[in-house]
Formats: structure tokens, C-alpha cells, sequence
């Protein structure tokens, strides 16, 4: 099986080895995480970033709060809360805590059957991950041309990726895959992320700003846009970095289908729909300034939000591990949720 030469997330030698996404592309750095907060300062402040990513870490955060807690339960449900509500948006990282601590629970607090859950987490999305990528393929045609957002590969997942995932599958399988990454303003997950794993990978990926992708599927030179999710409501309504509902508007309009790739620890069975999924707002410097340097006057008013929701009749299908989901949405969910087959 191909692999990465890097790991986002890794558990090793009694602590939470994390790449500094920050740092990308000029520097692959990692950071140790010892103690649980540690963890969820890291997933606050994105060092570690991707719904799948911020899962599998937060699975590990669980093992140390017990480590941490001893047997205080009251301490090790503070520990666990912090965890779960660094980000909002994503589900997969209140997935992960709520599934840690039901093992640990059911186990007596042991702290042994708990880290096997937590590396369980981490194994399960890799093997999703390659899963959903096999499926993908067979909505690409060799040569097509696909248009990414913000970073869902193996740095936004505990290995392989969702959106790149079914891409490197595609180049593997000599499909001739060319790929549009959009920059992703504020943060640049495009830029830093996408085209440096990319690029490292051996696909051909062309950098644009965001405001370029009108013109480039307008103009026919995108076969599809495919890219990650971080919540998929009940009925299909999807949330995923901010840009991305502007861009299924656009694709809608000009007939080019619109993927989203998750594993299926990214559908929210419990949240009706988008209108239901909280929007995480960032801070204002994030847009005032780059790399620490104002590009806005300092004191400017600014709106941040991460994500936003893209309505079930905008996309295409949803690729997941299980199968992909094509209208109605809500029912083919259903099905999931029963563990039927798509
Ligand atoms: O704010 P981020 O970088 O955590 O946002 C990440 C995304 O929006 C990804 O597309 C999503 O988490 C899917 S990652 C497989």
C-alpha cells in the first residue's frame, strides 16, 4: 500500500507527536504533546487541523486526561469537556472524545483498553480513508481536471486523506489527474497544504487564488470539484472550510459535479440539518494580517467564520467509506445510520 513519508498524528514514546501545520510549507516541525490541554491547545490553535486529524488527536488527549486524572472522575470529565469543545464545527472530534471516554468508562478506567481505543481511531481512518479512495476513482475519467479546497489530506486525517485521498488514488492508478488547488484564504490550507502534499506526492496541482475558480469552471476546465467535509447533517447539508458553499453555487451553475469526501465519522445523525451545524468564528488577525504583517488598517472590523454550509442540493454525491451517497440524501443517510447497504 502506498504511504506517506510523514504523520500528522502519531502516538509514540508516552506522548502526542503533532506536525506544526502552522510552519508548512517552510518547515516540517513537530510538536509533543504531553498532557491533555496540551492536546487541546494544539487543536485550537491548528497545529493540528482537519476534522479526521483533530479526532484522532482528541482520541489520544482522553488517554492522557485519565493518565492525568487517576481515578478522579469529575476531573477527567473537566479534562475530557476542554478536549471536546476546542472547535466547534467538526464532528468528528466530539465523535472521537464521546467514543474514548465511553471505552474508558465500560473498561473501569483502564487506562490499557483505553489507548488501544484511541489507536483504534487512528487505524480505522487511515483504512477508511484508502476505502473511500478506491470508491472515488470511479467518478474520475483519466485526464480530468479537479478543483480542491482548503487541505483534506493525510495532514487533515491520521493518515492518506479524504478529497486528496481519492485523488492520489486516481495518480496512482495512472489516471493522468491534474488538479486546481484554491489558495483558502485566511489560513492558506491550500496554499501551505494542499500543494505542498501535492506536489510531494507527485500530482500535477496548479495554485490559484480563491477568486480565480469562477473563471476556471466557467471557462470548462474543471471535470469536478472535490473536497472534504468537517459535519454532514441528516439530510446531507455539508459543512467544510468557508468558500466552499461559493463554490458548489458555481458549479451548480455550470452543470460540473460537486463531491464531498468524508468517512463516515463525519455524518452528524443528530443534527437535522445545516441551518443546526455551529460555525466556528476565527479570530479578527487572522484576515488583518499574514504571517504576523497588517495587510488591513489594525483596528478594522472583521467576520471570520471557518466553515460554511453547502445545501444538499448542491452536491453530487458524498464519498464515504460505505458506499457513495447520492439523493435523497436524507434517506440514503437513514440507510447508513441503520447499517444497511447504500
Ligand atoms: O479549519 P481547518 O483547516 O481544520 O478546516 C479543514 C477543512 O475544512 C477540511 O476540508 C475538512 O476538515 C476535511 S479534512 C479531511
Amino acid at each position: 500500500m502506498v504511504t506517506e513519508d510523514f504523520k500528522a498524528v502519531e502516538y509514540t514514546d508516552g506522548c502526542l507527536k503533532l506536525i506544526d501545520q502552522r510552519q508548512l510549507p517552510a518547515k516540517l516541525e513537530y510538536v509533543m504533546c504531553r498532557t491533555s490541554e496540551e492536546v487541546a491547545t494544539a487543536i485550537r490553535s491548528m497545529i493540528v487541523r482537519g476534522a479526521p486529524a483533530i479526532g484522532g488527536a482528541a482520541g489520544y488527549g482522553v488517554y492522557l486526561a485519565l493518565k492525568e486524572s487517576g481515578r478522579n472522575a469529575d476531573l477527567f470529565h473537566k479534562l475530557c469537556l476542554s478536549l471536546r469543545s476546542a472547535r466547534p464545527t467538526a464532528v468528528n472530534l466530539m465523535w472521537a472524545v464521546d467514543r474514548v471516554m465511553k471505552a474508558a468508562e465500560d473498561s473501569g478506567f483502564n487506562a490499557e483498553t483505553v489507548l488501544v481505543e484511541a489507536r483504534k481511531i487512528e487505524a480505522e481512518d487511515i483504512a477508511m480513508n484508502h476505502q473511500l479512495s478506491e470508491i472515488g476513482v470511479s467518478v474520475l475519467r483519466h485526464g480530468d481536471t479537479i478543483l480542491t479546497h482548503c487541505n483534506a489530506g493525510a495532514l487533515a486525517t491520521c493518515g492518506w486523506g479524504t478529497a486528496i485521498g481519492v485523488i492520489k488514488e486516481a495518480h496512482c492508478r495512472g489516471m493522468d489527474i491534474k488538479v486546481f488547488a484554491d489558495e483558502t484564504r485566511p489560513l492558506l490550507q491550500g496554499s501551505r497544504l494542499t500543494a505542498w502534499e501535492l506536489q510531494r506526492f507527485g500530482v500535477s496541482v496548479t495554485l490559484i487564488p480563491d477568486s480565480a475558480a469562477a473563471t476556471l469552471i466557467r471557462d470548462g476546465r474543471i471535470d469536478a470539484v472535490i473536497l472534504g467535509a468537517d459535519r454532514i447533517a441528516a439530510n446531507g447539508d455539508t459543512a467544510n472550510k468557508l468558500g466552499t458553499f461559493m463554490l458548489s453555487v458555481i458549479a451548480k451553475a455550470y452543470g460540473v459535479p460537486f463531491y464531498s469526501v468524508a468517512p463516515t465519522s463525519t455524518i452528524d445523525f443528530n443534527t437535522a440539518s445545516g441551518e443546526f451545524i455551529p460555525i466556528e468564528e476565527r479570530a479578527a488577525d487572522e484576515v488583518r494580517k499574514i504571517a504576523g504583517i497588517s495587510i488591513a488598517p489594525e483596528d478594522i472590523k472583521v467576520y471570520n467564520p471557518a466553515f460554511d454550509v453547502t445545501p444538499h442540493e448542491n452536491i453530487t454525491g458524498i464519498i464515504t467509506e460505505k458506499g457513495i451517497i447520492y439523493p435523497p440524501f436524507d434517506l440514503n443517510i437513514e440507510r447508513i445510520r441503520k447499517g444497511e447497504k447504500l
